[in-house]
């Protein structure tokens, strides 16, 4: 693909002083010099990346920071959710005082969500704050994880128990590199994608739907505009509510179903995305019985998940049921022991802080469970 072969769009993430923009286009890798060079930081900076990462996309960075004038480390973290530590934290911290980075000096974080909230978690607090970029390398992390400044890592008693509120400057959504994503890390970030669809836009749902397949095999017309709109709608949400009071739940929609997933799963057999489609299928069908949401678009929320190459089904027994009810009552969201979720009243629009009757709440899981019943 040539680079700079669709144009370059922006879109403002508004947060008064702590407002950035964030670029998606082809081609911005080379670019990433010069956009750090607005940003009137110190010229000294380090690279967190993957061992996946790294290896592909590590050289280019530097050279491109190189050529702006700055003088910067890579530093390689493992690839994966366990690189999420205080473990690797450390190790950075050690390797950004060995650089001797300074209050003005940067971070950048280039690699999917793993790196972005790894890297973000250490600038938030090496010398009680740097300043970050992000420049995510997987689907999800571009239209999701990068946006909002959200950063954290996890313990051992769970994921993101640990973290803090830390914006990045800029974040540099560089199509070319999703070309090397592994398909499946691509259909589960187009799990994220489509839940902007449901939970605040009926066009891009409609979209997705006619646009699929352009989308899978990673055209980057559709691409560009699909991430950039999907990016707008986290910057509006998370603009009007960045520290999660109320409007920014919605983003939740599918993930209390869908973390207990991944809990009980012991976080392996499920990718996050994939957990997810099944949380927002079930998410669906609480909807219809509880909001009156119509089964016939819980029907296409299901079959667009279907051809994204997405589950939509679980293998549970009885025995797994109740501990996916008990994995739900420990979501961070759950208050007063009442589990709350985000239901649809149609699609483009939904509402959160819902209770749900305990017959819906059986329902919907014995439908994911089951296929056998229509929805
Ligand atoms: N901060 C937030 O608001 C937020 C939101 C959603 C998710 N998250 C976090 O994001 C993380 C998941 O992110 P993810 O799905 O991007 O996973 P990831 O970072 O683990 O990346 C997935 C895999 O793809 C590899 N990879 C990344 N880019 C690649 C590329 N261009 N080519 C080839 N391989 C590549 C990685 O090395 C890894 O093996 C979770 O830890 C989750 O908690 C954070
Ligand atoms: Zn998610």
């Amino acid at each position: 693909m040539p680079p700079y072969s669709c144009p370059v769009r922006i879109v403002n993430v508004p947060l008064g002083n702590r407002s950035y923009r964030i670029q998606v286009g082809s081609g911005l890798l080379s670019t990433l010099g010069t956009a750090c060079a607005r940003l009137k930081l110190g010229r000294r900076c380090a690279i967190i990346s993957d061992r996946n990462v790294a290896p592909r996309f590590g050289k280019a960075a530097l050279q491109a920071l190189s050529k702006a004038g700055f003088d910067p480390v890579l530093i390689t973290v493992p690839a994966g959710e366990t690189a999420k530590s205080l473990h690797t934290v450390h190790a950075c911290y050690d390797q950004l005082a060995s650089h001797r980075l300074e209050r003005q000096s940067f971070l950048i974080a280039l690699g999917g969500g793993v790196v972005g909230d790894l890297a973000g978690f250490v600038a938030s607090t090496y010398l009680r704050g740097i300043a970050f970029v992000q420049v995510p390398t997987t689907l999800l992390a571009q239209v999701d994880s990068s946006v909002g400044g959200k950063v954290g890592v996890n313990l051992k008693a769970g994921k993101n128990l640990v973290g803090a509120f830390h914006q990045p400057k800029l974040v540099l959504c560089d199509l070319d590199t999703l070309s090397s994503l592994p398909a499946r890390e691509f259909r589960a970030g187009l799990a994220e994608v489509i839940k902007y669809g449901i939970i605040y836009d009926a066009p891009l749902f409609q979209r997705l739907e006619r646009d699929l397949s352009r989308m899978l095999k990673r055209d980057p017309k559709v691409l560009a505009a699909v991430i950039a709109r999907c990016c707008e709608i986290k910057a509006e949400v998370v603009g009007q509510d960045e520290t999660e009071a109320g409007l920014r739940a919605i983003l939740n929609f599918g993930h209390t179903l869908g973390h207990a997933l991944e809990a009980i799963s012991s976080y392996g057999k499920y990718l996050h995305g994939e957990a997810i489609s099944i949380g927002q299928v079930a998410a669906a069908a609480l909807s219809t019985t509880t909001l009156g949401f119509p089964a016939r678009d819980a029907e296409r929320i299901r079959h667009l998940f279907c051809r994204a190459g997405l589950p939509t089904q679980v293998k549970l027994t009885a025995s797994q049921q109740r501990e996916l009810l008990r994995a739900m009552r420990l979501d961070k969201k759950v208050r007063a022991g009442e589990i709350r979720f985000v239901l649809a009243r149609r699609i483009g629009r939904v509402v959160w802080g819902q209770r749900v009757p305990d017959a819906s709440l059986a329902h919907a899981l014995n439908l994911i469970a089951n296929r056998q019943s229509p929805i």
